[in-house]
């Protein structure tokens, strides 16, 4: 397909310093609206259990969750390069599990890309997923899914030996073969350090502006999501608000008969007005 966005162009990115931009989906009109738009790459992230599916953590979320948000996505992006995120359970357990699964992202849902979580831990699973004609993109600092061992979704990697493990981790995932790691919610100094120790791109989350390119996820953006808003994301628009007051406006216009109008309804033809119009009552039931 021309144009489409492909590992080579996250390479020739990182080369030329041009900026990649990513966002992410989980349906086929915002997929749709991001494609024109000119987006890079369409992550399908995990966070559609808690910005969709109404979870308090990415745990809950199956690969079968994945798969079906996955496939919309796919049909909607020409251009961009859409990458399905691999949910909790369906990597840590061993590497064929991690590779079929992977795999799945490709055959069932027709994604380019899959995203992992973690560092050198996984990168024989990163290697063994790349080797089977996969691309990965890799996932440190703040990953969602260690949320539990965390103990919330604070800051990642602040202090030296965080921080050179973070480094550490990026260099790892680029020799198992990922083709660009996301960084999430780390300091930007250090961000800029794995930028500048990588020859693959960085795409930043909560990382400062040093990164190859950045990420948010869409429901932020769009003021959709309103349980909490991370200091680094950005809100373009105020979507959740609009809705609310379209809603609104319909319940009020059913409930007062402003909705439908005579443009919303159809007419019929006067015998069938005549045919079905209540007969005259007779003399003698007038009369009873
Ligand atoms: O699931 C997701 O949306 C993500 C982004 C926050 C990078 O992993």
């Amino acid at each position: 397909m021309a144009n489409k966005v492909t590992v080579n162009y996250l390479k020739e990115a990182k080369n030329t310093g041009e900026k990649l931009t990513m966002l992410t989906a989980y349906d086929f009109p915002t997929a749709a609206a991001l494609d024109a738009a000119g987006i890079d790459m369409i992550l399908v992230g995990d966070s559609l259990g808690m910005v969709v599916l109404g979870y308090d953590s990415t745990i809950p979320v199956t690969m079968d969750d994945m798969i079906h948000h996955t496939k919309p996505v796919v049909r909607a992006a020409e251009r961009a390069m859409v990458i399905g995120d691999m949910p909790f359970m369906s990597y840590q357990i061993s590497r064929k599990e991690a590779m079929r699964n992977a795999g799945r992202f490709l055959q069932e849902a027709g994604a380019d890309a899959v995203k992992l979580e973690g560092g050198e831990e996984i990168a024989k699973t990163v290697a063994g997923i790349v080797g089977m004609g996969v691309p990965v993109i890799g996932h440190l600092g703040l990953t969602p899914q260690m949320v539990n061992v965390f103990g919330g979704y604070g800051l990642q990697a602040k202090g030296v030996e965080a921080a050179k493990k973070l480094v550490a981790d990026a260099v790892a995932l680029e020799k198992a073969g990922a083709s660009a790691v996301v960084l999430e919610k780390i300091p930007a100094p250090v961000a800029k350090a794995v930028t500048e120790a990588v020859g693959i791109p960085t795409i930043g989350i909560g990382a400062g502006p040093d990164c190859d390119g950045q990420v948010l996820v869409t429901h932020d953006v769009l003021g959709l999501f309103e349980k909490f808003t991370p200091k680094f994301s950005k809100r373009y628009a105020e979507f959740g608000a609009a809705m609310r007051q379209a809603f609104e406006a319909y319940v009020n216009d059913v409930k007062t008969g402003a909705f439908p109008a005579e443009e919303h309804s159809f007419p019929a033809d006067t015998a069938v007005v005549e045919a079905l119009a209540k007969p005259a009552k007779t003399k003698k039931a007038k009369e009873s």
